[in-house]
């Protein structure tokens, strides 16, 4: 807001009244947009909002780009004017790798596309190469600047962007995310040089720097290369065929379910982005609340990217009262598994993917996951044998000590609360004796 009045306000001498009107119209457009758009959007539907929100910075900083050589200030001259075009060029080039990524972002992140990685042949030549134009393509046009090359590195930048996240798979998803608001950061960074706007320039970097900096925090936890993530999946193994053979899974009941947990010293529930769906969080506070009356600890094991936001779970569970020193982290639950006796896996699937672990060919090898499969039951909450986000399939639910629970998450969690009600008489009378 203060940069856009601020702008406003110096360039107000200049601007006739038709301008201002029709700033404030795109301004009352685009902030009405806005709003009614993140006022709706469902806490599920944010990483694709901020993707596509992404994209029209990018958008916005290629067309300043252009503008710039469009209608270049008389007067500039010598090295000034050599400087503005390489700010008109390394702006358009940043918008347009922004603009093309975000909107790929944004289709895989809704499911509109396939969310498995792209792999063109000589993918990574293609990457280098659209960079080598690029350094190229600058030089001869701070030399000599002409339509023919903005053109030229317009197109590239624009094929670039789209490739780079087309080839990342599902799993890296989060982190392109956070990496293409670290772009959309430079790019508006970019756009404040070429505007003179030292107020741009310095919340630009300051937006690049931080997204840049998540984004290498996230690479940490997932046990990803920051530089092969944004290469666009450089070294990530090759995706193994999926053979299909993975056995036989087992179903259970709620009913059967209750009496596992009734019968249990200790539960650990790992929640994924199928709760989200359900919006199960209220009846699952409500089972834990009720089995922690029972004398039986109850614990949550939070990963990293379980959900689709940084902190998606945590932001639910604390919706729904759920006391904070129950819900642990990954690294501090981890280990604890194996002594647990049941684990409720409420609507997880990648985050709990044993694959990560053992099957070094997998998409989503080395990828830290919360080792459930150590406890003597699992129980997986989902509606079908469906892959999740990733895309892959998932070896815990055909294990031994894995059964699996159909349906909607919400409706079976409160299935199990009236079935643990229904057993309750018995199980009154030796209520505080945990078992
Ligand atoms: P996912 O692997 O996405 O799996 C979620 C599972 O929930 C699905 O297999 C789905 O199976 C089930 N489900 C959906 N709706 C349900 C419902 N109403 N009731 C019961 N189950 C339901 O979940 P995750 O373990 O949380 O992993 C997150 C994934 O998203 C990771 O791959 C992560 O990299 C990626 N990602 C994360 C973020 C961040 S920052 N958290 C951002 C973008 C992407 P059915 O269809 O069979 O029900």
């Amino acid at each position: 807001v203060v940069a856009l009045a601020a702008t406003v306000g110096l360039a107000s001498e200049d601007i006739t009244a038709t301008g201002l009107v029709l700033i404030a119209l795109a301004t009352a457009i685009g902030a009405g947009i806005g709003l009614w758009r993140a006022r709706v959007v469902e806490m599920t539907g944010m990483p694709e909002l901020i993707a596509i929100m992404h994209s029209l910075v990018g958008l916005a900083a290629a067309f300043v780009g252009w503008n710039g050589y469009l209608d270049v200030d008389a007067e500039l001259s010598g090295s000034l004017l050599g400087i503005h075009h390489a700010e008109v060029f390394i702006g358009v080039f940043i918008g347009a790798v922004t603009f093309t990524g975000s909107v790929i972002a944004y289709l895989k992140l809704s499911a509109r596309i396939n969310s498995r990685p792209l792999t063109l042949p000589g993918k990574h030549v293609l990457n280098i190469g659209a960079l080598v134009a690029f350094v190229a393509l600058t030089v001869a046009f701070v030399a000599r600047p002409n339509m023919g090359l903005l053109i030229a590195v317009t197109v590239i930048a624009l094929a670039l962007g789209a490739h780079l996240v087309a080839s990342i798979g599902g799993g890296d998803m989060p982190v392109v995310v956070s990496m293409l608001n670290s772009y959309s950061g430079w790019a508006a960074a970019a756009s404040g040089f070429l505007l003179a706007n030292n107020l741009l320039i310095v919340t630009g970097a300051l937006v690049g720097s931080s997204g840049a900096y998540l984004s290498y925090i996230m690479c940490k936890a997932m046990n990803r290369s920051f530089i092969s993530v944004i290469a666009g999946g450089f070294g990530t193994p090759a995706a193994a065929a999926d053979d299909g053979e993975h056995g036989e899974h087992r179903e259970i009941s709620a009913e059967e379910t209750a009496e596992l947990l009734r019968d249990a010293s200790a539960v650990i529930i790992t929640p994924g982005y199928g709760m989200a769906v359900a919006q199960a969080q209220y009846p699952v506070a409500e089972l834990a609340r009720k089995l922690r009356e029972r004398g039986v600890e109850v614990r949550f094991g939070i990963h990293p990217v379980a959900g689709r936001l940084p902190g998606h779970m945590n932001v639910l569970l604390a919706e729904a009262n759920v006391p904070y020193d129950i819900v642990l982290e990954m690294d501090e639950i981890n280990d604890d598994f194996a002594a647990t006796s049941v684990v409720l896996v409420i609507g997880a699937n990648d985050t709990v993917n044993p694959a990560a672990t053992d099957n070094p060919a997998s998409p989503i090898a080395g990828m830290p996951v919360l080792h459930v499969w150590e406890a003597a039951d699992v129980v997986v909450f989902k509606r079908s044998m469906a892959a999740g986000y990733a895309g892959v399939q998932n070896p815990l639910f055909f294990r031994e000590n894995s059964q699996m629970l159909f349906g909607d998450a919400k409706q079976r969690v409160e299935d199990i609360l009236r079935s643990l009600d229904a057993l309750d008489t018995p199980v009154k009378e030796m209520a505080g004796t945990s078992r």
